[in-house]
């Protein structure tokens, strides 16, 4: 949201997918931080994270209006006017599309627990207890407001028939891993702090060999690697860390949405975690 997209832009977009789709969108809300993705859009530089956040919380209300409302609207805010704003055909959803949000700051949270229904959460050491302390405090935080929201965690799965079958691949992948890629990712907003660090010549880009291969296999997302079992027991610990919904990477998105049908889902319901029909 950063960009400035007007909101009546984007309510009469994703109000028309969500209309045509019969509910079947949500939005995730972006307060973007990379100066390189702000000079493609004209902007001299980024803007500072109090400013993305207030940007991002008045967008959200606008479109919260746009979405919801059936009368024309007059709004005045700081970054955006509307008057007379309105939409047609307004979203299928019912009161509105869901909003999800994926900050990582302080005040990222804090936006997303007032505004949104879902946060996505990654902890860098990607452990269980790690998202257990995540969850808890944005389930507190948006407790403190009256609200409840959703947890999401996203992950990358590598499966196969065993654990050592699943080792074998993941050893593979990290073999494979795109350097050139995670280096344009990683140093392209900052090249000149990484090369006087002397990182340029690291072959782990300075990130260490743990998280530079967890940004290499699912962008620093939860890994979920190993059998089928194992994979539904990760699945399971992440449930009781608090996570409520999960959006699944998979190295093949064919075979991976094949394997959970044929054999995590099965043991999900055993265990109590999906839906019996
Ligand atoms: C599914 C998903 C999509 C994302 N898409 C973007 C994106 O398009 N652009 C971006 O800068 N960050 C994206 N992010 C990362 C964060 O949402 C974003 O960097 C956020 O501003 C970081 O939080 P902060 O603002 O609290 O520091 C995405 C994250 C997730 C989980």
């Amino acid at each position: 949201v950063g960009y400035e997209f007007h909101p009546l832009l984007m309510a009469k977009i994703t109000g028309t997918i969500n209309y045509v789709s019969g509910g079947r969108l949500g939005v995730n809300i972006v307060a973007a931080h990379d100066p390189v993705d702000y000079a493609q859009f004209g902007f001299e530089q980024a803007r500072t994270p109090a400013e993305r956040y207030e940007i991002a919380d008045e967008f959200t209300t606008l479109l919260k209006y746009l979405w919801t409302s059936e009368h024309p609207i007059d709004f005045e805010g700081d970054y955006f006017r509307t008057r007379g704003g309105q939409i047609n055909p307004r979203p299928a959803s019912k009161p509105r599309p869901l909003l999800i949000n994926a900050a990582g700051s302080d005040l990222g949270i804090d936006y997303a627990c007032r505004q949104c229904d879902a946060i996505f959460i990654s902890a860098r050491d990607r452990t269980q207890e790690a998202y257990a302390a995540m969850a808890e405090k944005i389930h507190s935080t948006a407790a403190s407001y009256g609200r409840k929201v959703r947890i999401c965690a996203m992950c990358y799965v590598v499966m196969e028939d065993t654990d050592e079958k699943a080792a074998e691949t993941v050893n593979w992948l990290a073999d494979e891993v795109d350097i050139d890629a995670l280096k344009n990712q990683f140093w392209r907003n900052k090249p000149v702090y990484h090369q006087d660090q002397g990182e340029a010549d690291d072959p782990y880009l300075g990130l260490g060999l743990d998280w530079f291969r967890a940004r290499g296999l699912g962008m620093g997302g939860y890994q979920l690697f190993g059998s089928y079992e194992t994979v539904a027991d990760q699945l399971a610990g992440l449930h009781e860390a608090g996570v409520e919904h999960v959006a699944l990477c998979f190295f093949d998105p064919n075979k991976g949405v094949q394997q959970m049908g044929e054999h995590v889902i099965p043991l999900l319901r055993e265990r109590g975690l999906r839906a019996t029909s």
